[in-house]
């Protein structure tokens, strides 16, 4: 099943969406380009929903993030969300593992005026995360990349996050089904990693953490030990 490209919002009424919208206006000009460039360039339509990357914004700067870390790049957008929470002084570590997508991202981070404070790591991010380790600790890391391996991104963020540090991780609810022991669908191989990384975050002792109930699910945890 994967990502939906138009993200559901709140109760499921279109009508308060369109509010909301209105109202807390999480899309500007320069988001919906990327949006519209990934999608002429042929990317997948898979980077979060408008009102997740607002609540990225908003985290990162609730946070007081300066350093952080994105594992899953794509076009840039939710890297642009938090690049704007962490203001002037931020940097974002970026890991994408496909060429292309970090070149459509690169001229994301460009016209958002935003080059000089991030860099993008082509690789699997699990090796390419080596190179940074010597960075930390790290303020903030969300996790939106290939879910099979959340639980190797939550344990290394147990490790690179500082204390009081921030992990947000997108797809939470395994597509719907993260609460299904018997789910044997095609997002089948994605559900119990991510359900071991729920558990984990929420039950391991390194975390005090909740859900977001977007509707992806965005996990959310502060580092407490
Ligand atoms: C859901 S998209 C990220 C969307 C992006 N965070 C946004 O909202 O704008 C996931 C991205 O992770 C990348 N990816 C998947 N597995 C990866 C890995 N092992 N290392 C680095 N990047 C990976 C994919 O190529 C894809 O671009």
């Amino acid at each position: 099943m994967g990502s939906p490209a138009e993200k559901g919002f709140g109760q499921g009424s279109p009508e308060l969406a369109r509010w909301a919208d209105g109202v807390f206006a999480p899309e500007d000009g320069v988001l919906r380009e990327i949006r519209e460039r990934s999608a002429a360039a042929g990317l997948p339509q898979i980077q979060v929903g408008r009102f997740d990357g607002l609540h990225l914004e908003v985290l990162a700067r609730a946070a007081g993030a300066r350093k952080a870390v994105e594992i899953g790049t794509l076009a840039g957008y939710s890297g642009v969300c938090l690049l704007r929470g962490m203001g002037e002084g931020g940097f974002l570590h970026t890991f994408e593992k496909e060429p292309r997508n970090a070149e459509v991202a690169r001229q994301s981070f460009e016209r958002a005026g935003l080059s000089g404070r991030v860099r993008i790591h082509l690789g699997a991010a699990l090796e390419r995360l080596r190179d940074i380790a010597g960075e930390g600790p790290f303020d903030l890391v969300f996790v939106d990349a290939d879910k099979q391996r959340y639980p190797d991104y939550l344990a290394w963020a147990e490790e690179h996050l500082r204390l009081g540090g921030v992990i947000l991780a997108d797809n939470a609810f395994g597509f719907g089904h993260v609460h299904d022991a018997g789910y044997r669908g095609e997002d089948a191989g994605s559900v119990e990693p991510l359900r071991r990384f729920n558990e984990r975050l929420a039950r391991g002792g390194r975390f005090r953490a909740t859900m977001i109930p977007t509707e992806e699910g965005l996990a959310m945890g502060v580092k407490v030990r």
